[in-house]
This record gives C-alpha cells, sequence and structure tokens, in this order.
C-alpha cells in the first residue's frame, strides 16, 4: 500500500490490480479515484476525482465517496443511514486521519461533526493475492447517559466503478435443487438488489456481482466483482445512475433489520472481498478461488477425501446394519470418509419428528453410532454424520422442554416449513446447549466429519433481543452460528465440516471462514448439475465444491446417465458417491473403482489447480472445464456432451495457463502437443462415444 501524505492519496496493490482513494477534509470525504489495471502512485495523486455538475438538485459526489452516508447533498444509495434518539437521521461527516493498521491493511477514520458517531473504513490486500478486503467499524462515541444510536443501513462497503458508457451485470439466480444459474444482463439506470430476506444466504441469488462495461468474456476485457462473506440476510444494491456511475453497495441484513448501538459499543461489519481482472470472468473467479484457499479456508490446502454420504440411498431409515453394508461397498471402491446422512437420532422416522434430540434413535442404533464408527474407522475409511443443530421439530422433547427456544413472535402463529422451526442461535444459552451435545457426539463416537444441515428460511423471526433491534436475529444467528463452530473447531482440529442448506442455501464466503466445504445442491442430477456448477464456479473453488455420484435414473428428474458421464460431471469438485450401492452391479462396482482410482490421482490439479472454464454449458453443446496444477505440470479437462446432434462440430479445446514452448502428453493415448499448439489451436476434442450423455476425462503431463 502506498500514501501520498500531500494529496491524502492512498494506492492499494493487488497482484494485478490497483485501487485508489482520497481524503477529501473539506468536503469531510473519502473520494474513489480509480480502480482498475496498476498505475504508479505518482500519476494516481494527480487524477482528478470526478465529481457531478454543481446544481442545485445534484449530490456532488453521488457515486463517487467510498462510504456514501445519508446527510447533505447525497442522493445515492447510502452506505450508512442511522437514526439518533431524537428521531434525527443526516449525518454530517469530517475526516479524522489514516492509519496504517498492518501489512496491506489501511483505515480511514470519519466521525459527525457533533453527534456520538465514528466510523472507520478498513482496506485490506491479503498478501500474494489479487483481491481487496473492505469492512466498516461503526462506533457510538458517547458517554453513557447518551442515548443510543439507531443502525438502519450499515454496509461493509461501498465499490465504485470507473465511468463507462454501459454496464452489464453478472450474478446468479434460482432456488433449491436449482442453484447458481448465471445471468448477465445489461444493468439498468436505477437500482437492481440482490438480497436475501431469509436469515441464511438463500438458494435464490448468492451475495455477489460482476460488472462489466458490455464486452468482456471468460478470458478478456476487463470485470470487476463485489461479494459479501454473510450467511445471514444481506442485500447488494448496484446502482448505476444517469450521469453514467455505477457502484455496489454490500450490506449485511435486508431491510428493516436494525441493530441498536449503545454508548461505548462498537459494531463491526462483515467483510466484502472484491476483485478486478483484465482477464475476463475466468480471470476473476480465479483470484477469487485462489483467495478462498489461501485466506478463508483454514484447511485450503489439504485434499478433500472421496465421500460415501447415505441420503440418497437409504434416506431415513438408516441403520446399524444397512450403513455398515453401504460402507463395506464403499470401502471397496475407495471411498475414503463414510457419512450417515439423516434419519440416526431421536424418533426421527420421517421429517415430522426428531431434530433437536439428537440421541441415537433406539431401534435403529440400539448400540449408538459407535460400534459402526469403529467398523467403519476399520474398513480404512473416516466417520462423518448428518445433523441439523439449528432446528427443532415441534414434535420432540427439546421442544416440549424449551418451547421459548424458537425464532417466533409471541402473538403470531408459528410458521413450519418442512414441519420444523429454527432455534435462536443468537442466543448464547441454546448454542451452549448445542455445543454440549456436539462436544458429545463427536467424542463419544470418533467423528471426523460433520454435514451440518439447515433445512429452512426464517419466518416470525426477532422477540428475543425484543424493542427496535427485534429483527436483529437476522444477522446474530449466523454470527453466533460462527461462534460455535469455531468453539468446535479450536476444540477438536481434526474435525472437518461441510456447510449444507438443503444443498447450497448457505455458500458464501463468511461461512466459509468456519467450514471445509459445501453440499453444493440437492440436484444430483449429472447434466443439471454441469449448470449448477458452472455458476457455483463464478466464485467459489472446486475444493470446496460437494459433488455426488448418485443413482440412475436420477431420482429428482428420473433422467437416465451413464456411470461414466456421472463420474466425469462430480469430478469437477470434490467427489462423493450417494447411490445406493447395494443394487449396483458388479460391473457398476468396478468401473467406479476406476473412476475414483482415476480422480484420487488427478484430485491435487482439480482441487487446488487453477481453473479455467473452456465452455459454457448453457451455450454449448460440450461443456469442457480444464485445471492446470502447480507449474503447469499436469493439466485435466473434463469434458460433456449431454445431448448430440447430426453435424454438430466440436471445436478443439483452446488450453489455457500452460507453458507455451513445453510439451505435454497425452497421459491416456500417449499423443503429445506443444503448450502453444493446445492454445492456438486447442486440443482436438477426443473420439467421444456416439449418443447422448458422451464425457471423457483427458489427463496431460509435461515431458
Ligand atoms: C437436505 C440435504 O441437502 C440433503 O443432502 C439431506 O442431508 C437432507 N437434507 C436430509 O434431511
Amino acid at each position: 500500500m502506498e500514501i501520498d501524505e500531500t494529496s491524502g492519496t492512498v494506492l492499494l496493490r493487488t497482484a494485478a490490480s490497483c485501487y485508489v482513494l482520497r481524503l477529501d477534509t473539506a468536503a469531510g470525504s473519502v473520494h474513489h479515484v480509480y480502480w482498475g489495471a496498476p498505475l504508479p502512485l505518482t500519476d494516481a495523486a494527480a487524477l482528478p476525482v470526478w465529481a457531478d455538475h454543481d446544481n442545485s438538485f445534484a449530490g456532488r459526489y453521488d457515486g463517487v465517496e467510498e462510504y456514501p452516508v445519508d446527510g447533505g447533498a447525497r442522493f445515492a444509495v447510502p452506505a450508512l443511514d442511522i437514526r439518533f434518539d431524537d428521531g434525527s437521521s443526516p449525518l454530517e461527516p469530517q475526516t479524522a486521519g489514516i492509519r496504517v493498521a498492518g501489512e496491506g491493511h489501511v483505515v480511514v477514520s470519519l466521525r459527525d461533526r457533533n453527534r456520538p458517531l465514528a466510523w472507520e473504513l478498513h482496506y485490506r490486500v491479503p498478501a500474494h493475492g489479487d483481491v481487496l478486503e473492505r469492512w466498516t467499524e461503526l462506533v457510538h462515541t458517547g458517554e453513557n447517559r447518551q442515548e443510543p444510536v439507531l443502525l438502519l443501513r450499515y454496509a461493509s462497503a461501498h465499490w465504485p466503478m470507473p465511468l463507462r458508457p454501459r454496464w452489464r451485470m453478472s450474478s446468479v439466480n434460482g432456488g433449491w435443487s436449482a442453484e447458481h444459474r448465471l445471468e448477465r444482463s445489461e444493468l439498468p439506470v436505477g437500482e437492481t438488489t440482490l438480497s436475501s430476506r431469509r436469515g441464511h444466504t438463500g438458494h435464490h441469488t448468492n451475495p455477489w456481482v460482476m460488472l462489466d462495461g458490455g464486452q468482456a468474456d471468460e478470458e478478456h476485457g476487463e470485470v470487476w466483482a463485489a461479494t459479501l462473506a454473510t450467511s445471514g440476510s444481506w442485500r447488494l444494491t448496484v446502482q448505476r445512475t444517469a450521469a453514467g456511475r455505477a457502484g455496489v453497495v454490500a450490506s449485511e441484513g435486508h431491510e428493516g433489520v436494525e441493530i441498536t448501538l449503545a454508548p461505548g459499543q462498537r459494531y463491526v461489519t462483515p467483510i466484502s472481498v472484491a476483485a478486478y481482472s483484465a482477464d475476463g470472468f475466468g480471470g476473476v473467479s480465479r483470484a477469487f478461488h485462489a483467495h478462498v484457499r489461501h485466506h478463508v479456508l483454514s484447511h485450503g490446502d489439504e485434499l478433500r477425501p472421496v465421500l460415501y454420504n447415505s441420503w440418497e440411498a437409504t434416506s431415513f431409515a438408516v441403520d446399524e446394519e444397512n450403513q455398515l453394508e453401504l460402507a463395506r461397498r464403499a470401502a471397496a471402491l475407495g471411498v475414503e470418509l463414510f457419512v450417515v446422512d439423516d434419519g440416526w437420532f431421536g424418533a426421527r422416522d420421517d421429517d415430522r419428528a426428531g431434530l433437536g434430540d439428537w440421541t441415537p434413535h433406539s431401534q435403529r442404533f440400539p448400540r449408538g453410532l459407535r460400534p459402526l464408527a469403529d467398523q467403519v474407522h476399520q474398513l480404512g475409511m473416516g466417520f462423518g454424520v448428518w445433523v441439523e443443530p439449528e432446528m427443532v421439530n415441534p414434535d420432540s422433547d427439546l421442544y416440549r422442554k424449551h418451547p421459548d427456544w424458537v425464532l417466533h413472535l409471541p402473538d403470531r402463529t408459528a410458521t413450519e416449513l418442512r414441519h420444523q422451526l429454527v432455534l435462536d442461535f443468537s442466543r448464547p444459552d441454546v448454542t451452549d446447549w448445542a455445543y454440549e451435545w456436539l462436544r458429545e457426539l463427536v467424542v463419544d463416537n470418533t467423528v471426523d466429519f460433520l454435514k451440518w444441515d439447515f433445512n429452512r428460511s426464517f419466518t416470525e423471526a426477532g422477540v428475543h433481543a425484543g424493542g427496535s433491534s427485534a429483527r436483529k436475529v437476522y444477522v446474530e444467528h449466523a454470527r453466533g452460528l460462527y461462534l460455535l463452530l469455531d468453539r468446535l473447531r479450536t476444540d477438536f482440529p481434526d474435525l472437518r465440516i461441510e456447510t449444507c442448506a438443503g444443498g447450497g442455501g448457505r455458500v458464501d464466503l463468511g461461512i466459509l471462514r468456519h467450514t471445509d466445504q459445501a453440499w453444493t445442491s440437492d440436484n444430483t442430477d449429472a447434466v443439471d448439475r454441469l449448470t449448477i456448477q458452472h455458476g457455483f464456479s463464478q466464485v467459489y473453488p472446486s475444493t470446496v465444491m460437494s459433488a455426488w455420484v448418485t443413482d440412475s435414473p436420477n431420482p429428482l428428474t428420473g433422467r437416465r446417465v451413464p456411470l461414466a458421464f456421472r463420474f466425469h460431471s462430480a469430478m469437477a469438485g470434490v467427489l462423493g458417491i450417494g447411490g445406493d450401492l447395494a443394487h449396483w452391479t458388479p460391473q457398476e462396482m468396478e468401473e467406479a473403482t476406476r473412476l475414483i482410482a482415476l480422480y484420487k490421482d488427478i484430485r491435487p490439479v482439480i482441487q487446488h489447480g487453477r481453473q479455467y472454464r473452456l465452455s459454457d454449458p448453457n451455450q454449448s453443446p460440450v461443456t469442457a472445464v480444464q485445471y492446470v496444477g502447480a507449474d503447469a505440470e499436469r493439466t485435466a479437462v473434463l469434458v460433456s456432451r449431454p445431448s448430440t446432434a447430426f453435424g454438430c462440430i466440436h471445436p478443439p479445446l483452446r488450453l489455457r495457463g500452460l507453458v507455451h514452448d513445453a510439451r505435454y502428453r497425452d497421459e491416456d493415448s500417449g499423443a503429445e502437443w506443444s503448450g502453444a499448439t493446445l492454445a492456438g489451436f486447442g486440443l482436438p476434442v477426443p473420439e467421444l462415444p456416439g449418443g447422448d450423455y458422451a464425457s471423457a476425462l483427458i489427463r496431460l503431463r509435461r515431458v
């Protein structure tokens, strides 16, 4: 980070970008100057701030302020909107200085001219990375006798964009079993908001947005992206003004989720991570992937094991005998981690009862889980269990004992979804209870892995805090969850956790700081997964993307897909097996064993390599994803063609990220090509079997 004291200019430098801001003491503001390809500080310090026309209807600095507040001639989306106890809202900001808080970390301080509120804008460039992190800390600077301040909107950051004639926005949308559908469309003048009002991240969209001038493609052109690391409610408002400005305000909490700040209190927002790349959408994705692996995940350098999960095979009807049978078959395939899903506890015969009573089901596991865990370990696999700690069925002993622990409003009907209610994890007594039974579960049963599920959105949320902060549980629940996860991970450093919320309903850069991988979607159809995975990969790396090979026909879609295609689709992330192995034929078992061994061989490249999306499943008959390992020694390409057509020509796959003057040998066919040929002409698409659902894994090694 570089600072020009004279002009008050701060320049933050990432591996391939820079971000410039300037303190304007007279205006009481921090102005955005530049975000894009690297510049020298001397130039940055001399660049003008592009203020709007000065007239009586304009906010002169609308769109160029780093952290616009509500107050003065400001009419753009505020990052900070508050109410003092006397009902007054407008702030009158004054700059209060810049300080360097550590390597790559600078803090710009502001405060209100005469009211007791101060705010600090934190900027950090994680070491060796190509992203920027921002968050804001809000402090009530008053004395005890002063009244609280109500925070109405308390954004992590405003990310202003440069001036461009047009803007295009990319984001994902969808729903349960249809997550991460990528959409790219013209950004209209006005305010476009992506949001979750559900108390969790959501399946219907995800807290990130990418903007480009309309010409960027997968590997070329400038792209700017902003995300928010939160697992509660959130709002990303993308604004484009008639004057041609664009920017993103990234904020925890949806509208009406207010937070009371008492004298002396500090509120720290979640981190908003942003990236700029001149190498298209793929460049931005790779910047996020590296950031997640090196700075978000606690064990980003570990290889994720091949797991087996019982859900699609045995549903709720798990018992010691059928799980052991599945475990024996899974071990024979080369599976490394066996996970017993829902149904092992309480009176959990279906989804109507049991959540909250976390002791083994008395008929199905009369000896408890330990004998199964021991046998799974003897088979050479890790032992995992499914849990859903934040939920309770009204038909449970826990609910009969603690009906007040759920999110509810006294005079409202508590809406049940999937016959369950949400426990209030913003309450330490509730998370203490969860910690105790989870600790016992892990210790007593030598549990190596938890699949941590969450199967409904919030409704009637918010009495516990009461008063004006009644709804803050929409953000505080997730913070309580993070503390609990951290407590468990501190006490059990070898425990690994998979985040799940009915599939991909809680995947974000916040939860990934406290877990190890994510269950991507309840939709395990290998063809549908190609588009889900394409959207998922825009921000999240393959090392967290859990994907299972399940049975054919697929239980959700009824589609019949050959085993190899199912494998090639699932190999794009953390491979798992989720089919009913009791019914797999000897030929299927043999083929699966071979494909799992193949996956293990190429796993370091897929899980830790750089990822290049060679084609888009929404636009091309062939989906191809390439992974390049360390030093470009090995590369893998997964190719899938779900449906065929006469005369459909597959152009060669132009590979990326290879050394041009090196030679690469196909590890299966022996064919050899130079890096230059593979990039320039491309890798001829292999002879795929005829018909629909053709697929291949190609492995190339440098010779
Ligand atoms: C939803 C998850 O996404 C599934 O994989 C499974 O664990 C079920 N819940 C169990 O109830």
